[in-house]
């Protein structure tokens, strides 16, 4: 096999020992205690190194850099699950309208493009309002380190999202992944040292290879906001694994929304690509994000690292090809087999989870109390977390195809239990048949029958509330 060979960045070395150590450290490594960081933690770190957050000023120096990474600006045809066109998640799968009711999601839901869109995205998502925390401009700009530098990271998590609309000028960028005076690659978010940190584990100390990915888990994680101040944090002082979050969550009791048709609290996975591409074959040897996301470009006789980060299977021959004797034709039929198979699991928990929603709203309906629906809601919440830790995460299924088909494998199981169980309670309060599920077959229908039921959720919560 000649993996190695043609690769002249990665030696033998690479893929052996210290990975390996590494990784297995993240998995088993000893709880911690879950603290918010001081003001010093952070400062410690790399507001001392942090370079300007103006992308534009590195253009004359870095020509090439500059170029490529500009060039995420790009809208080019989707592949086929992926891409960086556009992409509405929830025309494609109704289903999402329902898992998210009463949730932002289900306004609005469309695939992730290019860096250089990330403000233009976040600023103009329907998801987004008046409350709308600082928090939510974490992953999109490297004004972000700045500002965090000047008013301390709990203060700047602590504003409205409104407060920085004017300062937030960059998209992601240089200042984001780099330092300053020697481009060294640097961890820029204090949300990443501080994971690191509930694991027993100094981010500091990682090799430059592994900063080949954690630059990326800077952002590409699972996170939530805790607490009324909105403070950033990865739930990853268990491990990285869904079962680890799912402990971390239960363990803590955060919740992000409560689904309108079931009543059940629940909790949305954000994109854990990280920890999901820990789970398979290419994290455990040591390959990198940027192995497969900023392979090699040569321009004249010049060669440098393509920053144009988008889909490998825009680039294969730079990337697969690499490591792989494969044409780019075999590349990519490995890459979909392995999608398609992905999708056919997420297509299989979405059908379950959306009708144990519904059989556990009738049962509601039909006079079952929140105690008698509290065990199935528990349940329904897990599936649903259980699916989103894959839905959620990027290169549906490719990172980790196993772990991705055991994690949808449990969701399905975890699904059907949540049916029989709600089954059983609609027939103890008079349910004579199973529930027909209504038609919502697209987007429009989809939307249009949850809005009475989120309203009247709202006028619920509203009412309690006082
Ligand atoms: C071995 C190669 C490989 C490695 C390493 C890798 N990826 Fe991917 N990634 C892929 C492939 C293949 C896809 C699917 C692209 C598609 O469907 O068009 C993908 C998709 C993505 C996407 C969605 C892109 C799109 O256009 O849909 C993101 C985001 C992403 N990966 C982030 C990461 C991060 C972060 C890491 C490291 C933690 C990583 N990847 C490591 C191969 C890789
Ligand atoms: C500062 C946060 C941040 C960092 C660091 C970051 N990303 Fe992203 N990435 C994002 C956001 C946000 C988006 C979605 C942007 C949008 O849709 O407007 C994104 C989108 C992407 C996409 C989709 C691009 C497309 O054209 O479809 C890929 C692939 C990707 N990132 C890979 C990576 C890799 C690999 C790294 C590390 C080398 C990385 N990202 C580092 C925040 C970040
Ligand atoms: C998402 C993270 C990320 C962003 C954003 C980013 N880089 Fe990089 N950069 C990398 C990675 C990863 C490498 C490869 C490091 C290695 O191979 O050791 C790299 C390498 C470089 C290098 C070393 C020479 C080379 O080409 O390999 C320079 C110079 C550089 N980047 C400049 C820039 C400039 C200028 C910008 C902004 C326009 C920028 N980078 C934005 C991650 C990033
Ligand atoms: C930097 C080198 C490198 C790159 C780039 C790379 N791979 Fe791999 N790939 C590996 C290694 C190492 C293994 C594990 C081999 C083993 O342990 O037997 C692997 C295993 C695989 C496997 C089998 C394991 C699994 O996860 O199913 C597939 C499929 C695969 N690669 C596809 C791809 C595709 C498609 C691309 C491009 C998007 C790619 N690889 C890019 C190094 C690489």
């Amino acid at each position: 096999m000649k993996l190695l060979s043609r690769f002249p960045k990665l030696s033998a070395f690479r893929f052996l020992g210290p990975t390996m150590f590494a990784l297995v450290g993240i998995i088993s490594v000893a709880v911690t205690a879950d603290q918010l960081p001081t003001k010093q933690d952070f400062q410690a770190t790399p507001p001392t190194t942090l370079g300007s957050p103006e992308n534009s000023s590195y253009q004359a120096k870095y020509p090439n850099e500059f170029a490529t990474w500009k060039a995420t600006e790009s809208a080019a045809q989707n592949t086929q699950f992926g891409g960086s066109g556009f992409r509405d998640y929830l025309a494609e799968h109704p289903n999402l309208v329902m898992m998210f009711a009463g949730y932002p999601f289900s306004i609005e839901y469309n695939q992730a493009r290019g860096h250089s869109h990330a403000l233009e995205d976040v600023n103009g998502t329907k998801r987004r309002n008046d409350k709308t925390p600082a928090t939510c401009y974490s992953c999109k700009s490297p004004n972000v380190a700045s500002a965090m530098a000047r008013e301390g990271v709990a203060q700047f998590y602590g504003h409205k999202f409104d407060h920085y609309v004017n300062e937030m000028k960059n998209p992601i960028g240089c200042a984001d992944c780099h330092e300053l005076k020697t481009m060294k690659l640097q961890i820029s978010r204090p949300g990443l040292i501080e994971a690191y940190k509930s694991m027993g584990k100094d981010v500091k100390k990682a090799t430059n290879d592994e900063m080949k990915s954690l630059v990326c888990a800077q952002c590409h994680v699972e996170y939530h906001f805790k607490g009324p101040d909105k403070y950033l944090k990865f739930p990853w002082k268990n491990g990285l694994k869904a079962e680890d979050f799912d402990k971390y969550y239960e363990e803590n009791g955060h919740s992000d929304w409560t689904n309108a048709i079931s009543g059940a609290k629940m909790v949305k996975m954000q994109h854990p690509d990280f920890e999901v591409f820990q789970q398979g074959l290419h994290g455990k040897r040591g390959v990198s994000c940027a192995d497969c996301h900023m392979p090699t470009k040569t321009v004249g006789k010049k060669e440098f690292t393509d920053h144009q980060i988008q889909s490998p299977l825009y680039m294969v021959e730079r990337t697969c090809a690499n490591c792989h004797s494969w044409t780019p034709s075999q590349a990519k039929s490995r890459v979909y087999e392995i999608q398609s198979r992905n999708r056919e699991l997420l297509d299989r928990a979405e059908r379950v989870i959306t009708a144990a929603h519904f059989e556990i709203g009738d049962a509601a309906k039909l006079g079952a109390t929140d105690a008698d629906l509290d065990s199935v809601r528990k349940q329904v919440s897990k599936a649903q977390m259980y699916w989103d830790y894959i839905a959620a995460s990027n290169g549906m299924g490719f990172h980790a195809p196993q772990e991705s088909a055991r994690v949808l494998a449990k969701a399905v199981d975890l699904g059907q239990e949540c049916r029989l169980q709600a089954q059983a309670i609609r027939l103890k309060f008079g349910a004579t048949g199973p529930l027909a599920i209504p038609d919502i077959a697209t987007k429009v229908k989809a939307q249009a029958f949850i809005k009475p039921l989120v309203e009247a959720a709202a006028k619920a919560a509203a009412a309690k509330a006082k």
